[in-house]
């Protein structure tokens, strides 16, 4: 076992920390308050080729591994949450369910530009429907329906909760064809934003990743062509549960980012703020507190590190995905409240930064599955 990572992975770190540093850190603080959308981020996070890490040069990616996704995700996210789930959902949930289960047709006509992040120049990015008003954990409950027309299916429903809601220009939408065979009966179609009947409501005022743009989408009587489905008839709920597996990976790195942000903000504080005559570093309640922090944060990485280890080499990463994905989305949560109690006062106002860390943190335990939904993922698998 080689705990070492390789010159080019190490290569890929250092490119998403300067970029954090240079290009994610000037502004953070003010598109959280404004709920501004990173849109010069994302596009430079295209330019990096960041925004279809793993698709194969033949479909415009970088054709780099998960390993190098998750290193490239905790970077980012130490710094900007918000830039790093638009990166998230395109990378794991879009592109990936596309080059995975899509035909060539639909991998040249979208994978190929939203690997690259553009189109005519244009951003160009992807988001992921699933949840709805109703159906959140228990997805397979879903009220939107894609009747099938013949040559077309018309599309009817509203999707809550889209990540890249009004910046994507593609969606890939589940949906209930056959409600009679459940969550055989659902399928995944690719949508294009701009189709007649396609609307999108409004923006959520949000706790955390503010910066990020989250709307609900409603589909009125929308012509889906049948070279837009994805997979076989009925595939839709496999197709979405499969590819949030991977999604989990990039979630559970995300946490993690914002975890080790948090810590190395807190470590580089207790060395300066003095208190009783000594920097606070030196009063062992503060030392104990960094060290459980440290631990944790290591643990949480090197499970996320197995999960990308596992898909990289074709294994199954349904288990190591949600443990990764829980482990570090606990972690970010109370190691994120522990560095707010090590700044004291300052870590209450935003300029500290660790305030917002604590904020996006909370959505980590929440999407791509609760952390109840990754022990109902867990417990089965460790059961059966
Ligand atoms: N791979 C392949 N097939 C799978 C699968 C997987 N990982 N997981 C489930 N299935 C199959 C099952 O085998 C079953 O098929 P069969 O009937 O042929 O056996 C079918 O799918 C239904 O599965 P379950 O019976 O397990 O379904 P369930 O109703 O018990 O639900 C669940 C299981 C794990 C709770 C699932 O509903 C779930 O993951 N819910 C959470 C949804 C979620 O994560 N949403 C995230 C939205 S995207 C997002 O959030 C993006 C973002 O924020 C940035
Ligand atoms: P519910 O499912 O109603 O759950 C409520 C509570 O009950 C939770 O604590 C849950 O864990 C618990 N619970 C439910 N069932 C069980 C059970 N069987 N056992 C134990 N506990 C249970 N969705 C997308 O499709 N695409 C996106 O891009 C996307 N982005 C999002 C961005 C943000 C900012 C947010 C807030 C959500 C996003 N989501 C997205 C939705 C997200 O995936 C759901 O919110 C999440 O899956 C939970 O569903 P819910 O909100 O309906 O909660």
């Amino acid at each position: 076992m080689d705990f070492k990572l390789s010159e080019e992975h190490l290569m890929i770190q250092k490119a998403a920390r300067d970029f954090a540093k240079n290009t994610c850190l000037p502004g953070v603080i003010e598109r959280d308050e404004h709920q501004k959308f990173p849109k010069e981020q994302v596009e430079q996070l295209a330019d990096l080729g960041f925004m279809g890490m793993m698709v194969k040069p033949e479909y415009g990616g970088a054709g780099m591994d998960t390993i190098s996704y998750v290193l490239a995700m905790e970077e980012i996210s130490k710094v900007d949450a918000s830039t790093s789930v638009c990166m998230s959902v395109n990378n794991s949930l879009v592109c990936y369910g596309l080059q995975e289960f899509g035909t060539e047709e639909q991998k040249k006509k979208y994978l190929t530009p939203l690997a690259q992040g553009k189109k005519d120049g244009q951003l160009y990015i992807g988001a992921f429907l699933l949840s709805e008003p109703e159906a959140g954990s228990d997805a397979t409950s879903q009220k939107t329906t894609a009747e099938d027309m013949g040559d077309y299916y018309l599309l009817n429903g509203t999707k809550n909760w889209i990540t890249n809601g009004s910046s994507a220009s593609v969606y890939l939408v589940i949906a209930q064809t056959h409600p009679e065979k459940g969550s055989h009966g659902i399928n995944a179609f690719i949508v294009e934003k701009n189709w007649p009947g396609v609307t999108v409501g409004a923006k959520e005022n949000k706790l955390g990743i503010r910066g990020s743009d989250t709307h609900s989408i409603l589909f009125n009587d929308v012509k889906v062509p049948k070279a837009n489905r994805i997979g076989e008839d009925g595939f839709g709920f496999k197709f979405a549960m499969k590819t949030l597996s991977g999604g989990r990976i990039g979630i559970a790195a995300q946490a993690l980012g914002i975890a080790s942000g948090a810590y190395e903000l807190a470590l580089a504080y207790s060395k300066q703020r003095k208190a009783f005559g000594q920097e606070i570093a030196k009063h062992q309640a503060i030392q104990f507190k960094l060290a459980d922090m440290a631990t944790r944060i290591d643990a949480a990485r090197l499970l996320c590190l197995k999960a990308a280890w596992e898909k990289d080499h074709g294994m199954n990463y349904d288990l190591s995905s949600s443990m990764a994905k829980v482990y570090a989305s606990e972690t970010a949560m109370w190691v994120t409240v522990e560095a707010v109690q090590i700044h004291g006062g300052y870590g209450y106002v935003k300029e500290y930064h660790v305030e917002r860390l604590m904020r996006d943190a909370k959505i980590t335990q929440i999407y791509e599955g609760t952390s109840e939904v990754q022990r109902i993922v867990i417990s089965r698998n460790i059961l059966k």
